[in-house]
């Protein structure tokens, strides 16, 4: 069997270092044991939170040379606009049509996003996890590397996937597995280690931003929260410890080590030393991609030419799986004139 990954990232702001040690560093080290990799800017589901749905064509060009400069070869893996492949929607509309509303009474992300006032949320959102299912599923993604908040979508996918083959008696989807990272499934605020880094957060201290300057992120290092304890031999001390541990497994995951290591390599320390052995990692890590960022984003041909080669393939291979959806529905055939 073909394995294929199919991830994505909304181009609703700035890209930060939950999107890039949750996603995209898994991203990198996956696509060398998978046959196929289809990166997609899920503009559209941007659009369910207007809030943040301002400037989608910068947010695209800055999400798609963010996919290369951490590592994506744009010549290996294909990387398109999801509104690129109008495929998505009408497959979503289909999986609509056999997804029961329990199902997505479940979603947890729609409880946090749509807050109390769940009644002047829009349909959009509610709808959210049907369109990512027609994401992963129209090229029949095996792998869907993610974060630990997207696992729930992805499990919801395979549940549609189920309902959909189930119906139509023709077993055209294949259920897709979720990928976590080992340890940076969920990167937690700088400001409070209870709490998901995320581009929502009002505090620009609680997250890095990968175009951020060195300054900038030795600044938000120091000021992140932590406690006056020194770092422990090992990580189950770290438990009720959030901010300690966060920082810690941020430092591991941009290594490649455990946090035990980490732990053992630190111990006895403060975290006034620790800080600045990681800003120096971080620094190390992310100058390099952020140098590469803003000289592609300079160059629009190159960023046309990607998201034109990653459409092109996309598109060929979504007329393929709609082919056999309208089929197995017994849609009447267009015909030809
Ligand atoms: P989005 O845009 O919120 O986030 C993109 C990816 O980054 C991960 N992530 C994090 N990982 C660890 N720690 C964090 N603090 C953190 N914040 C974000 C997310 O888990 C995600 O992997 N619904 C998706 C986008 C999507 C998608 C898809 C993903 C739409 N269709 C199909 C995979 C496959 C979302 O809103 O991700």
């Amino acid at each position: 069997m073909t394995t294929c990954i199919l991830s994505g990232i909304r181009p609703t702001g700035n890209i930060h270092l939950g999107n890039y040690l949750g996603a995209i560093q898994n991203w990198v080290s996956l696509v060398n044991t998978i046959d196929e990799h289809l990166f997609c800017i899920v503009d559209q589901h941007a659009l369910t939170t207007a809030e943040d749905a301002h400037d989608l064509y910068e947010h695209t060009r800055l999400i798609t040379a963010a996919y290369v400069a951490c590592g994506i070869d744009p010549n290996k893996s294909y990387i398109f606009a999801q509104s690129h492949v109008p495929a998505h929607t009408e497959l979503a509309w289909y999986f609509n049509c056999v997804t029961p509303l329990g199902w997505l009474n479940r979603m947890t992300q729609f409880k946090d996003k749509a807050g109390k006032n769940k009644e002047q949320a829009n349909l959009g959102l509610y709808a959210y996890p049907v369109l990512m299912a027609a994401d992963i599923l129209l090229y029949k993604a095996t792998h869907v590397p993610v974060g630990d908040d997207q696992k729930q979508h992805v499990e919801l996918a395979r549940d549609i996937a189920g309902a959909f083959n189930n119906y139509t008696k023709a077993d055209i989807f294949t259920l897709p597995l979720p990928v976590m990272p080992p340890q940076s499934a969920r990167v937690m605020s700088l400001r409070d280690g209870t709490k998901k880094m995320s581009k929502s957060d009002i505090s620009d201290y609680s997250r890095i931003h990968l175009l951020d300057d060195d300054d900038a992120l030795a600044l938000k290092i120091r000021k992140a929260k932590t406690d006056s304890d020194p770092i422990p031999s090992t990580s189950d001390s770290l438990i009720d410890r959030p901010e300690a541990k966060n920082l810690i497994a941020i430092y591991a995951s941009l290594c490649g080590a455990s946090v035990n290591d980490v732990c053992r390599d630190f111990e006895g320390q403060l975290f006034s030393t620790f800080k600045s052995a990681l800003t120096d990692v971080l620094i190390e890590h992310l100058r390099p991609i952020r140098d590469k960022l803003t000289r592609l984003l300079a160059d629009q041909t190159e960023m046309d030419r990607i998201l034109a080669r990653g459409a092109d393939y996309a598109n060929s291979i979504a007329a393929e799986t709609l082919g056999d959806v309208r089929k197995s529905l017994n849609l009447y055939p267009r015909p030809m004139r």
